[in-house]
């Protein structure tokens, strides 16, 4: 498993991070096998696998459930988890009392915050020993108020963003999460920093990429984000099978002779 000083090392190696979500036992073991370097337990799950709308729906039991999936089937892997929505908002205290919660019952080796109203809960989670991933530009959970689009068009916007990066890498996060942002402003703020920025729909010229394991697997995503290539299409692969099962099923090809006990208790 690399460890976070390692993932740090890679920017200053010029390695590039891999990371992709996962949300059970089954994508995270296909994850590690793939070789990935890390796996996010994205809140995102609310979408992928609980079918709500939005990721404000999911509470900190559905992370720590899901969470715990994930290390049993990537024990090996950088596990990073995200503190769900409304458990770092109330009060500072709270939030660090969710950050602390989560990764011990998760077993994660990180923890990931969105925006720049918790840097306190920055400053204590690391002074408390938890390594912090910080979330910039989109932040799903806020989406309410800015919509799923583009953020940081404008200069103005463009320089609070890389003056947000400098506050949250000053705070004690270990990485940035940059979320769809135009690519020259994922660069400027991958330049600005010493830790690693991981771009989703920010473009090339950050220190590592993250995407959604449902996205690029075509696995019950319908519309994908513009900045989605997918890479496998489990959609069709899974309707096509679930067809010849039913087919099958009503013609009594299956089950046959291969797949019955050959033991049999009655006479004919
Ligand atoms: O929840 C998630 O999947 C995320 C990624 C979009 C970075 O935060």
């Amino acid at each position: 498993m690399k460890t976070t000083n390692e993932l740090i090392q890679m920017k200053q190696d010029d390695e590039k991070i891999t990371m992709v979500t996962a949300y059970d036992y089954p994508s995270a073991k296909q994850s590690a096998q793939a070789g990935l370097d890390t796996i996010l337990v994205g809140d995102s799950l609310g979408m992928t696998v609980l079918g709500y709308d939005s990721t404000v729906q999911v509470t900190m039991a559905d992370m720590e459930h899901h969470a715990r999936a994930v290390r049993r089937g990537a024990p090996d892997t950088y596990v990073v988890v995200d503190l769900p929505f409304g458990s770092y908002h109330v009060n500072d205290d709270e939030g660090l009392k969710n950050v602390l919660s989560l990764y011990q019952s998760s077993g994660a080796n990180a923890i990931k915050l969105e925006g720049i109203g918790c840097l306190e809960i920055i400053r204590r989670s690391v002074l408390a020993g938890v390594p912090i991933v910080a979330h910039l530009g989109l932040t799903p959970q806020s989406v309410g108020v800015t919509g799923f689009k583009m953020q940081a068009g404008s200069i103005e916007e463009a320089e609070r963003l890389i003056e947000d990066a400098k506050r949250v890498e000053e705070a004690g996060a270990c990485m940035v999460v940059l979320e769809a942002i135009p690519a020259d402003l994922a660069g400027k703020v991958t330049e600005s920093l010493t830790i690693p920025t991981i771009g989703i729909g920010a473009g090339a010229e950050t220190d590592g990429q993250v995407i959604v394991y449902h996205d690029i697997l075509q696995y019950g995503s319908d519309r994908l984000p513009k900045f989605v290539k997918p890479y496998g299409d489990f959609n069709s692969i899974g309707v096509s099978g679930l067809e010849e099962y039913v087919q099958e099923v009503k013609s009594s090809q299956f089950p046959d002779e291969s797949t019955t006990y050959k033991k049999r208790i009655f006479d004919k």
